[in-house]
């Protein structure tokens, strides 16, 4: 096996901050053996979230997403380790909490808002692509 050291953009959003899971969700990555590089808190511009989400621009989700992840503050964090990127989204579980499989971050922490899937506490890069533009763009 090669080793493969990456760095990916981890947030906790609005609903982790405000229930006060921030310490809960580092725990865990730091416990799988990552690295907390840089870290974080901030009430993010609308211009910078919907640089964030620009994939998503036009979906029906995306404004509500937009104003909901401007709604408090973020915990944004450089996170490192090896093949972190696939790792972390690994640990974060499936985007709906309620379809999340248990041991995961949104599995086991994450409740069901019904039409507010928006609030699944943390995002993670999804390739390395993204974890670089997503990282010039929390940590510029
Ligand atoms: P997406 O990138 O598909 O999910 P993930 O966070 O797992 O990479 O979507 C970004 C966020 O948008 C997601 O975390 C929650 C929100 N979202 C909705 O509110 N409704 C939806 O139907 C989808 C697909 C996502
Ligand atoms: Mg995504």
């Amino acid at each position: 096996m090669t080793t493969t050291v990456e760095e990916t953009l981890v947030l906790i959003k609005p609903d982790g901050v405000a229930r006060n899971l921030t310490g809960q969700i580092l725990a865990r990555v730091e416990a799988k053996g990552y690295t907390i590089a840089d870290l974080r808190m901030l009430e993010p511009s609308r211009e910078m979230l919907v640089q964030h989400y620009a994939e998503h621009e036009g979906k029906p989700f995306f404004e509500p997403l937009v104003e909901f992840m401007g709604s408090g503050p973020v915990v944004a964090v450089r996170l490192r380790g090896n093949r972190v990127i696939e790792g972390f989204r690994s640990l974060a579980g499936a985007t709906e909490p309620t379809t999340a499989a248990p041991g995961t971050i949104r599995g086991d922490l994450g409740r069901d808002w019904g039409e507010s899937v928006q609030k699944n506490l943390v995002h993670g890069s999804d390739s390395t692509e993204s974890a670089t533009r997503e990282l010039g763009i929390w940590f510029a």
